[in-house]
């Protein structure tokens, strides 16, 4: 058979949506208050329910817990906490009985300073894993790590500093060194072993320092060392290592990297020429006012950056680092609900953070409860499943406080409600399973009036039109020819010929009749 484009199957993850877990925050099912793998597996329908085809987990592997779990101390273990292996193994199982595939969080710029890797290189300047990790006599640099303080840190037992990108219990490994690299290969394998459908990578552009550890110019003096070092050219050829590893699996395993690079021009070399990673994320949206010109103009800088180079975008609007989108854009639901149009009509791979289908806003957190050191805790409470005064948890004082409204806006009331917000996440989920054009399609914007973006969705015949109203105010269209509503934010006219007229802070969907 020749090779043509349409004997080529398209991976799961083109057009998929994936569903962030962080899994303290999810459900307790033990009494400690802290979410476990056991309230995953339990809530399973949920997503089911919801339509997502994966999700990612924000790492549950042993950790002392000074970034909660982005500070590994065993890559291949379960922490207690969460439960062990075989929960995991029986989640796993579940998950994919669903047709649920399921990605793990793999953070191998640093680990914490109690994995024996580092303890063993902290132990003596001769250790074999000495230079496991990045030690000198003196601070290269004044580089800043991310928590704030000097990214460098004095080990007064051998008399030498050590790098940090983040806190100091997350030490930075040396990816120059070849064993670092078998030895993390490994960690993945033990994972795509067991069956995981890939990851997600943390700070993935930082895996490779300039050798120098210049300072750089003098306006990035005292900078974040994240900002200075990271994005060396020497991360590439590590990439296509990994790139290798997770094809050398069946079954479309994927990478999905954090390119925390705030710059889509500088993300799009993250594909290489399809041979670096699946997927990488663009941050540069999730951090746009809300606002119609701004977001016209993410879409088309998308659209620049990746479709010369057939890289298949990833869109995001919170995650378990930033405010939820919902706080960030002012607080109203309306506008939410906008959003969730935005996010899964656009072209590329979109990533939902758990809660944000219930229209969770942050939580309000008491300074005597915060207890992240970025000050992250207002996106990370628990969520609510139900109106008692546990909501659905072992307890009733989770670790951090609940978000606002937990008795009315928890998934067992909104899932009767068909008006609620995490209905119209589920007709978006249906409507996008149904049209190659929202899932797979080009994506060309159409002209609007002022405050309002519309672009069109295709896929040979098939067609989409989506017209998001981000004002308060209402906005009339030419209603053009032949469109139907197929999702509308407020449900209002689904079904019906489109009038053109959008209230303030609504959105549609639209399919020719
Ligand atoms: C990015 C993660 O998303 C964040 O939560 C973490 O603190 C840093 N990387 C360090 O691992």
């Amino acid at each position: 058979m020749p090779h043509t484009l349409a004997a080529v199957a398209t991976p799961w993850w083109k057009g998929a949506v994936v569903y962030q877990i962080y899994p303290r925050s999810f459900c307790d099912t033990d009494g400690d208050g802290v979410g476990d793998l056991e309230g995953v597996r339990r809530h399973l329908d949920h997503l089911s329910r919801l339509g997502v085809d994966a999700v990612w987990f924000s790492p549950f592997f042993p950790s002392p817990m000074a970034d909660f779990g982005y500070d590994v101390s065993d890559y291949c273990d379960i922490d207690p906490l969460f439960g062990t292996l075989d929960d995991f193994r029986r989640l796993l199982d579940d998950a994919h009985e669903r047709g649920i595939r399921v990605l793990l969080d793999w953070v191998p710029n640093h680990t914490s300073d109690r994995h024996p890797w580092f303890v063993e290189s902290r132990s003596s300047r001769d250790n074999p894993k000495r230079d496991w990790y990045v030690w000198r006599d003196e601070p290269s640099n004044h580089w800043q790590a991310s928590f704030g303080g000097d990214a460098w840190t004095y080990d007064a037992r051998t008399e030498q500093w050590y790098l940090h990108s983040f806190l100091p219990e997350q030490p930075d490994l040396d990816w120059r060194n070849p064993d670092v690299v078998a030895a993390m290969h490994e960690t993945l394998r033990f994972w795509l072993d067991m069956g995981v459908d890939g990851f997600r990578i943390d700070v993935v552009h930082g895996l490779a320092k300039d050798p120098d550890m210049p300072d750089g110019a003098e306006e990035h003096r005292g900078l974040l060392a994240d900002f200075v070092t990271m994005d060396a050219d020497e991360v590439h050829p590590l990439l296509r290592d990994l790139r290798r590893l997770a094809d050398s699996y069946p079954g479309d395993r994927m990478l999905v990297g954090e390119v925390y690079i705030l710059d889509t021009r500088r993300v799009a070399p993250y594909y290489g020429n399809g041979d670096e990673l699946h997927l990488a994320f663009n941050f540069r949206p999730l951090h746009a006012r809300w606002d119609a010109r701004a977001w016209r103009r993410q879409i088309e800088i998308a659209g620049e950056a990746f479709d010369p180079i057939d890289a298949w975008p990833v869109w995001v609007l919170s995650n378990h680092d930033v405010p939820r989108h919902r706080t960030r854009y002012g607080g109203s639901e309306s506008r939410a609900r906008v959003a969730a149009v935005l996010l899964l009509t656009l072209r590329g791979t979109a990533f939902l953070y758990a809660g944000e289908e219930l229209g969770l806003e942050d939580a309000k957190v008491p300074k005597r409860r915060v207890v992240d050191p970025g000050g992250r805790d207002g996106c990370r409470a628990p969520i609510p499943w139900d109106a008692s005064g546990t909501h659905g948890w072992g307890v009733t004082d989770a670790w951090l406080p609940w978000p606002p409204d937990p008795r009315h806006r928890n998934v067992e009331r909104l899932a009767v409600d068909e008006h609620s917000i995490l209905h119209l996440y589920r007709r978006l989920l249906v409507a996008r399973a149904a049209s190659d054009a929202l899932r797979l399609g080009s994506l060309k914007c159409v002209d609007a009036p002022d405050g309002v973006v519309a672009y069109e969705r295709r896929s040979g015949a098939d067609r989409r039109r989506v017209v998001l109203n981000f004002e308060t105010s209402p906005a009339k269209l030419d209603p053009g020819r032949g469109w139907v509503v197929d999702v509308a934010t407020d449900g209002e006219g689904e079904g019906d010929a489109f009038s053109g007229l959008l209230a303030g802070d609504t959105g549609v969907v639209l399919r020719p009749v």
